[in-house]
């Protein structure tokens, strides 16, 4: 039998988040906030070039309890999905910053160190901090984002006793991706955050990260009989550990060499790439085959938002695939973990969401063949000794909120 991973919804998960609290300060928290990872169905490894992508907000969620404490310190303790023990943290206001602390809890309390910085979060005061969640951890499906955009939301509101505003969570997703890339070392482009903070039920989000633009778009599967399973391949991934930055670094030399702000500017870029790279003494072959991967795949998801606009899942689906094989051969960051799946499910809509390297594939699949096609990827798994993955059926939740 396929194992699934489960998601509470907001009161038990604002419960959890309170119960942790009170268990290790002994006090009620002042408010719960949650905020969901998020699976993208196209346009990865993108977004740090200007392209596009179509991600939404999953029903799963990180939940944080928090109480002002008028200590100079943060004080976090967590409970990661599946574990028994919480994992506990105490560190002075003015010692978050640039690689400190370097762990987990780089990304709750470097967001809201970031928001601070830049004047969102009007002042820095301590903080006791109660986290549970239901994302799991390096699957590729932004359990980081869902830590940083509750935190950093949660402290934003308790700051100012109000909701955020619009343009207030825009700074929070700038905010949160400075985090990332400078507390924690994660050079991820902000992808995670928007969908995290912005999501809504029912509704995909098309950003365009060139115009800084965020459509919804419904998203809505079951009209055609499907749903959209993801299999975590239980091959933990980390990106901080090199490799995304190593993608990232070939683009944003190409970018500079140009001239432009980003790669989505840069005319004939391919070519241009090339030129560029055997002039420098770079691996041209490897350069083109990255270049080439990040315009076509914003192309792709360009044709994507407008197979999804006409209902034209046929078409969707076959551009899943492309994408797929285009972040398997050209960008390459497809493991044999995620391979092994895409190639279990046959010729449905499927691909890698994420930044690769382990994480999660997700599939087109018709509801009365779910149970069928789980069986079918466990199987090739175990006949590979690779890890059993896990499963969730995903439908569009909300964006980060209070919950308590
Ligand atoms: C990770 C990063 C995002 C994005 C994706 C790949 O999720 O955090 O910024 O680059 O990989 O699309």
């Amino acid at each position: 039998m396929a194992r699934w991973m489960s998601a509470r919804d907001d009161a038990e998960l604002a419960q959890a988040a309170s119960r942790l609290f009170q268990a290790h300060f002994s006090q009620e928290p002042e408010g719960v906030w949650a905020a969901p990872g998020r699976v993208n169905v196209i346009g990865d490894h993108v977004d740090y070039a200007g392209g596009i992508s179509i991600p939404f907000a999953l029903q799963a969620n990180t939940a944080i309890a928090i109480r002002r404490s008028g200590q100079p310190t943060y004080r976090v303790v967590s409970l990661a999905p599946g574990q028994s023990e919480a994992a506990k943290v105490e560190i002075p206001i003015n010692e978050v910053g640039p690689g400190n602390p370097d762990n987990w809890a780089g990304y709750v309390v470097g967001a809201i160190w970031a928001a601070i910085e830049a004047g969102v979060i009007p002042c820095a005061e301590g903080l006791d901090m109660a986290i549970v969640s239901d994302v799991p951890v390096g699957s590729g499906l932004s359990s980081s984002a869902a830590l940083e955009c509750s935190a950093a939301l949660g402290a934003l509101e308790l700051a100012t006793g109000r909701s955020a505003t619009q343009p207030e969570r825009t700074a929070l997703v700038d905010a949160c991706i400075r985090a990332e890339n400078e507390v924690v070392g994660a050079s991820t482009g902000g992808l995670d955050q928007r969908a995290s903070l912005f999501g809504q039920e029912g509704k995909a989000l098309v950003i365009d990260f060139q115009e800084g633009e965020t459509t919804l778009v419904p998203f809505d599967l079951s009209g055609h009989g499907l749903v959209l399973l993801i299999a975590d391949t239980n091959a933990p991934h980390a990106l901080n550990d090199g490799q995304y930055a190593s993608r990232r670094g070939v683009i944003d030399d190409v970018t500079a060499a140009m001239g432009a702000n980003t790669l989505r500017e840069v005319d004939n870029a391919v070519v241009r790439a090339a030129a560029w790279a055997e002039e420098e003494g770079r691996d041209a072959e490897v350069t083109c085959k990255r270049v080439k991967h990040v315009v076509e795949e914003t192309d792709r998801t360009a044709e994507a938002a407008k197979a999804l606009e006409a209902d034209d899942l046929t078409r969707f689906a076959q551009l899943m695939r492309d994408s797929h094989e285009s972040l398997r051969d050209q960008y390459e960051v497809v493991t044999p973990e995620l391979e092994s799946v895409f190639q279990a499910v046959g010729q449905r809509g499927s691909r890698m969401t994420g930044g690769g390297f382990g994480g999660s594939v997700i599939t087109l699949v018709a509801e009365d063949e779910v149970p069928a096609v789980a069986e079918r990827i466990v199987q090739a798994a175990l006949d590979k000794d690779f890890p059993e993955p896990t499963f969730m059926v995903a439908t569009p939740g909300n964006g980060a909120r209070r919950i308590a």
